[in-house]
């Protein structure tokens, strides 16, 4: 697609697009603004670099584009009740977000997406890699693709961040209401992209559970080999951090996956998360 307001160069084939020469921190202009909803949903993530934001510009740029959902698991930052922090000091060892998930599949309505902005990043390491689920689906047979398209998944907060879950010990300071990750949702395993109107596969490794009617043993092995498909590398992008970069990402075609490489290094970002919007196959 083309920009007028915009100068958006591709990060990947698959997924991933730089935004140059915006200051986040500006009043933007409701072209720019319907610009970046467009590239946001085309390309799954939009990164920036070289902002400098303070909390404040942080939470204003964010309720430019959409309302903010607070994530209920993660601590908040000091003062910002609508800021999650995603901190992981020197001393511990499990960081916030390593593995392949979709953030908030396990509400009902899920969140649109993220804005998670660089403060402190390791000299080395501290990457994140990013999935398309638009690339995934395509790239599946007719036959999978059909039935697929019958199926819904259960998706749930439970296992991760529930009083049972097996979350190490020294993430308790950094998530924590165990006693609201009561709630289980259903969703299409492919669902229609809201805004670009393309299918996405719409399970991931974090927080699907099963197929709707399937028991989880059942759900393993095709599970299993969806997880494998859409993990193809052709299919994600590695963004290096530098402070004061922000990723914007889609949670309705995208996964993401927080590279764990930097032990005894503190890295610090700031996350706001917007609303979505009930999705439909
Ligand atoms: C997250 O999953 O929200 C954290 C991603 C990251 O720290 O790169």
């Amino acid at each position: 697609m083309n920009y007028q307001h915009l100068n958006v160069t591709p990060a990947s084939t698959a997924i991933g697009a730089f935004v140059n020469g915006l200051d986040l921190k500006d009043e933007l202009s409701r072209e720019v603004l319907t610009e970046l909803r467009q590239a946001h949903a085309e390309h799954g993530v939009l990164f920036f670099r070289d902002q400098q934001l303070t909390p404040e510009e942080h939470v204003a740029f964010a309720e430019r584009v959409g309302t903010i959902n607070i994530n209920r698991f993660f601590t908040a930052v000091d003062g910002y009740p609508n800021i999650a922090e995603v901190r992981k000091e020197p001393d511990q060892s499990t960081n916030i977000g390593g593995g392949w998930h979709t953030d908030h599949s396990y509400d009902q309505i899920p969140a649109l997406g993220s804005m998670l902005y660089a403060l402190e990043i390791p000299a080395v390491g501290g990457d994140t890699l990013f999935a398309s689920m638009y690339a995934a689906y395509d790239s599946l047979s007719d036959g999978m693709k059909k039935m697929l398209r019958g199926l819904n998944a259960v998706h749930s907060s439970r296992h991760v961040f529930g009083a049972k879950s097996d979350r190490p010990s020294d993430l308790s300071k950094r998530l924590g209401n165990p006693e609201l990750a009561t709630q289980d949702a259903i969703h299409p395993v492919v669902i229609q992209h809201p805004r670009s109107g393309r299918p996405a596969l719409y399970v991931n490794p974090g927080f699907t559970v099963s197929f709707e009617g399937w028991t989880a043993q059942e759900s393993a092995p095709l599970l299993q080999f969806l997880y494998q498909h859409a993990a193809r590398p052709e299919f994600t992008y590695r963004f290096h951090w530098q402070p004061g970069s922000l990723a914007f990402w889609d949670n309705r075609c995208t996964w993401h996956n927080a590279i764990n490489d930097y032990h005894g290094e503190r890295r610090l970002l700031h996350r706001i998360t917007l609303d979505g919007e009930a999705l439909a196959a």
